[in-house]
């Protein structure tokens, strides 16, 4: 592979070991330690994600770019009951309890939503600050060795600028590739019998050709996101995708909607900027539109349910016109 990879280096939670090797293309199920793993193929690159046992894994390479710093994963437990089923999903559930304080206080984020769940990466040093940004609603607890852990928490409050109430526009340019995607997941017992599938359609289905083909706005695009965290499989891809896998084999949630995508990013987004998740993700929430976001190396991807997509287009466009 020519192509530059990703990596975002996160700590361990728990759960079965279980990891996927990149460089040998092998997927390999026993024995590793490994217990978040996620990789997105985009047009660009493959991001990969993972926690400090899988990326002693990684084999070094020239092609391998790895991010600053460590990453934490935190995702929002919801205590017992509170959970109602007509809860919005995705970023639209935390945007205004998690992704905007956040923001406010310049906390870079890195998220990376699953079928399962949401992880907003925060990095390791930054960890005091978020505890204290959300500890007005949240107990963040942190898991070491599969324990949870409560985390520390600032005893200083200077420097904590009162979020200012003001708009948010949209900075970076935005496309709308043309695909239509579904959100699925998979028993990981059944995961060796597409495990050959899971390799040709994210290795060897001819990315390369098509990104030069087209990525701008109309285009399709390759696309294609795999999580295993923590024994829970996620699998984010386009229709023309899922038809390869045998049917009935892929969960999808019980509306079985499909989405479509924003791309957010014109020059490589970096790491350090702050508030991009949450000038996409604000409107979303007040719009009360579902979303599911997915950060890559270079670039973030909202998807929202299709039928919203013009609308959501509109709106961010309209915030884009505001930024002076
Ligand atoms: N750090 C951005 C934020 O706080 C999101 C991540 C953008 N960077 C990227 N490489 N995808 O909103």
């Amino acid at each position: 592979q020519t192509e530059a990879c990703g990596v975002v280096v996160g700590n361990a939670t728990s759960g079965p070991p279980r990891a996927v090797r990149g460089e040998t293309h092998s997927l390999v199920l026993p024995q590793q330690q490994c217990k978040f793993f996620s990789l997105t193929e985009t047009p660009e690159d493959y991001t990969i994600i993972v926690d400090e046992e899988g990326f002693l894994e990684l084999p070094s390479s020239e092609h391998l770019s790895v991010a600053d710093a460590t990453w934490l994963a935190l995702n929002v437990v919801s205590g017992g009951g509170s959970f109602s089923s007509s809860q919005p999903i995705g970023v639209t559930k935390i945007a205004k309890s998690v992704i905007a304080p956040l923001a406010d206080q310049n906390i870079s984020v890195f998220m990376l939503s699953t079928y399962q769940t949401d992880f907003i990466l925060v990095r390791e040093r930054d960890l005091p600050f978020v505890t204290h940004t959300l500890s007005s609603e949240f107990t963040i607890l942190r898991v070491v060795n599969g324990e949870p852990v409560a985390a520390d928490n600032l005893a200083i409050t200077n420097g904590f600028v009162k979020p200012k109430m003001v708009q948010r526009p949209v900075i970076h340019p935005l496309s709308s590739p043309s695909n239509r995607f579904c959100v699925t997941s998979l028993d990981p017992d059944t995961l060796p019998t597409v495990a050959t599938l899971l390799m040709d359609v994210m290795f060897y289905s001819s990315g390369v050709k098509d990104a030069m083909a087209a990525s701008d706005d109309g285009g399709h695009i390759r696309f294609f996101s795999f999580s295993l965290i923590e024994g829970y499989i996620s699998l984010v891809m386009d229709v023309q995708t899922q038809q390869r896998f045998p049917s009935n084999l892929l969960f999808t949630s019980a509306s079985g909607e499909l989405w479509k995508m924003v791309r957010i990013g014109g020059q490589p987004l970096g790491f350090d900027e702050c508030g991009i998740v949450a000038q996409i993700s604000e409107p979303l929430a007040a719009a009360d539109i579902p979303a599911y976001y997915i950060s890559t190396f270079k670039f973030d991807h909202a998807l929202v349910p299709e039928e919203n997509i013009n609308s959501v287009v509109s709106a961010l466009k309209v915030s884009q016109a505001e930024k002076h």
